[in-house]
């Protein structure tokens, strides 16, 4: 009964949310990875389930309490671990959705082998970790021709205000995504429950709107943003 409180102005909409962070395998027990719970993507996509979409998680590595808060009949969750795995989740799941929200936290780089046994000390410290950059899947995404899909990012950056807001217009015109919800990361800032605040920028860089509070304020306001301009 609560969720009919929330304006149904996504139904019969299919949207896919990615949430949490990638990891890249340097050998069976050890990945590089990031400080993303995955917890303000959880609450995008539970938002979503309110309003009426039918949703379709992307997980990579989400923790457990963020997961938890995903437990909704219309959520429909995919684990992955890897950038790879992520892309071509979205590859299918994208294949007949309205929206696309892109909140996971992508490994730009992965080991470029990732050994079969486990890494042993004896030999020492090896000297470089060699790395390849992983392909970028929103500009991927977005670079397609789509005539339906409404793309959305997120941009985290570290810097003052000043700072973050130029370095996310520079990355809305590069994305080409329709929204680049662009927030403050750093210690204490941004990651796992705390408080968020976003300013969401058009693909020219100009700001459309913002959205702060919890990760479920952040989560309703970038909603009421994207649902306008649904195809
Ligand atoms: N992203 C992606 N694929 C990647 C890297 C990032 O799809 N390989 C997405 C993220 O999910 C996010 C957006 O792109 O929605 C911006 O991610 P961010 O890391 O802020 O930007 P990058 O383009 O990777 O630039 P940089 O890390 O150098 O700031
Ligand atoms: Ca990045």
């Amino acid at each position: 009964a609560l969720a009919l409180l929330a304006p149904q102005d996504l139904a019969g909409r299919t949207v896919v949310v990615t949430a949490g962070g990638t990891r890249e395998p340097l050998d069976p027990v050890r990945f590089l990875g990031n400080r993303s719970s995955g917890r303000q993507g959880v609450e995008i996509a539970v938002e979503a389930a309110r309003r009426g979409a039918r949703v379709r998680l992307i997980a990579a590595s989400v923790d457990a309490s963020a997961r938890a808060l995903a437990a909704h009949p219309a959520v429909e969750v995919t684990d992955v671990e890897t950038t790879a795995e992520l892309a071509a989740a979205v590859d299918d799941a994208t294949a007949d959705a309205d929206v696309l929200v892109m909140a996971a936290a992508v490994a730009d780089f992965r080991p470029r082998t990732t050994a079969e046994r486990k890494i042993k000390k004896g030999e020492g410290a090896p000297e470089v970790l060699d790395l390849v950059q992983n392909p970028d899947i929103l500009a991927t995404v977005a670079a397609r021709p789509r005539d339906h899909l409404v793309v959305v990012g997120f941009a985290a950056e570290t810097g003052d205000p000043d700072e973050v807001l130029e370095l996310g217009r520079a990355k809305a015109r590069r994305k080409g995504a329709d929204l680049l919800a662009v927030n403050a990361v750093g210690k204490g800032r941004g990651f796992g429950d705390v408080d968020n605040a976003v300013t969401v920028l058009g693909p020219d860089g100009a700001a459309v709107g913002a959205a702060a509070g919890t990760k479920h304020d952040v989560a309703r306001g970038l909603w009421d943003l994207i649902v306008p301009r649904l195809r």
